[in-house]
């Protein structure tokens, strides 16, 4: 058994992550500041958890929880890309000042390795399809920057002070617990959100950008088996499923799914969006023995009849 601390635990990867390490037998730590996730996302696994609300911007709070600990899951961060461009400073401070504590405090408490939530956003608008890990990053908004500068510090802290960390290029993560109720959460939770109230979602631009939408079971195996793979360390790995939809295919394959002919409303799009993504997982495939398990659909099945469940069952899907 080993002790993991998940910082972002309470946060809808986080608590996925969290709930299968519990699954796995395994002691668990949790630190977050419970800013963007919730302890209801915990629900079930509070009470053999260990708690900390702390803010990863307070190194002197935080170095006690990474006392015993063999492995760092590094989850919080202001994870909205939209957030970012309104308040860049916070963003920064967060991404980049708390992933640099953590690193100092997993450094000084001589952790095994870190897993550090990095993201395809780091790739941009860079015109080459799939993402390989070795393409030029070409940030587009300071979200992106800020996991662009945390995926170097992971190699720094790795070169520099022989702390193993890992950087995980995570594409667009959906399922169960993505935040139904914030305006900053991921796409498919507003539209399925939408379909559920009978209200009309939104498209920011034409719809025919695109994204390698990943269901979470994916990116928890990926991130425990980054954990003890033994060449991980030192490169960033992407962690996808390897294929893309586009805005509007998502809403004919929701329309399939409610049994409903919905119609979108197009608005401006927004700025420091992508236009495409979509991961090569050749990398992942060959150092972490990765292979996505949920696909696209079926991933999408689950998800709604968990919104449906989470919302009171109000209206909608067949
Ligand atoms: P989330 O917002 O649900 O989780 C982030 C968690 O971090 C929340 O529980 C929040 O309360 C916590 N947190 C935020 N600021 C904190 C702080 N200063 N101190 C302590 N805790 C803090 O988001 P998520 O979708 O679960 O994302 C988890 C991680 O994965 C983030 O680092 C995000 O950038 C990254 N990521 C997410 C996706 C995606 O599609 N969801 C894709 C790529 C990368
Ligand atoms: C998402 C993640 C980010 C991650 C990145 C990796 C969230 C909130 N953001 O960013 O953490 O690092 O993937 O690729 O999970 N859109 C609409 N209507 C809406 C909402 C969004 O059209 O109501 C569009 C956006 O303009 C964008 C696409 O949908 O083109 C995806 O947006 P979003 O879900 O916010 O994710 P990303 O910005 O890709």
């Amino acid at each position: 058994m080993s002790i993991y601390l998940v910082t972002g635990g309470a946060g809808f990867i986080g608590s996925h992550v969290v709930e299968e390490l519990l699954a796995r037998g395994e002691r668990v730590r949790v630190l977050d500041d419970l800013s963007s996730g919730s302890k209801e996302n915990l629900a079930g696994a509070l009470d053999r958890i260990e708690f900390a609300e702390a803010d990863i911007r307070d190194l002197d709070r935080i170095r006690p929880l990474f006392s015993g600990a063999d492995y760092v899951i590094h989850l919080a961060a202001r994870s909205s890309v939209v957030l970012s461009v309104e308040d860049p400073v916070t963003s920064t401070a967060v991404n980049i000042g708390g992933t640099v504590n953590v690193l100092v405090a997993a450094r000084d408490a001589r952790v095994r390795r870190v897993v550090f939530a990095d993201s395809a956003a780091v790739y941009g608008d860079n015109p080459e399809l799939p993402r390989v890990e070795t393409q030029e990053p070409q940030p587009l908004s300071p979200y992106a920057l800020t996991k662009l500068t945390g995926e170097y510090y992971c190699r720094i802290f790795t070169s520099v002070f022989e702390l193993e960390a890992v950087p995980l290029r995570f594409f667009n993560i959906f399922g169960p617990r993505q935040n139904p109720h914030s305006p900053y959460t991921g796409v498919l939770s507003k539209f399925i959100v939408a379909y559920l109230q009978n209200r009309t979602p939104v498209i920011f631009g034409d719809g025919e950008q695109s994204r390698d939408f990943t269901y979470v079971a994916n990116v928890v195996d990926a991130v425990l088996r980054a954990c003890t793979a033994p060449s991980a360390p030192g490169q960033a790995i992407n962690v996808g499923v390897g294929a893309s939809f586009t805005l509007n295919q998502v809403i004919a394959i929701l329309n399939r799914i409610f049994e409903k002919d919905i119609r979108p409303r197009y608005d401006a799009p927004r700025a420091g969006d992508v236009r495409h993504s979509r991961a090569d997982v050749g990398r992942a495939r060959q150092l972490l023995g990765y292979e996505p398990i949920v696909g696209f659909e079926e991933g999408l099945r689950r998800t709604v009849a968990w919104y449906q469940g989470a919302l009171g069952g109000k209206a909608g899907a067949a």
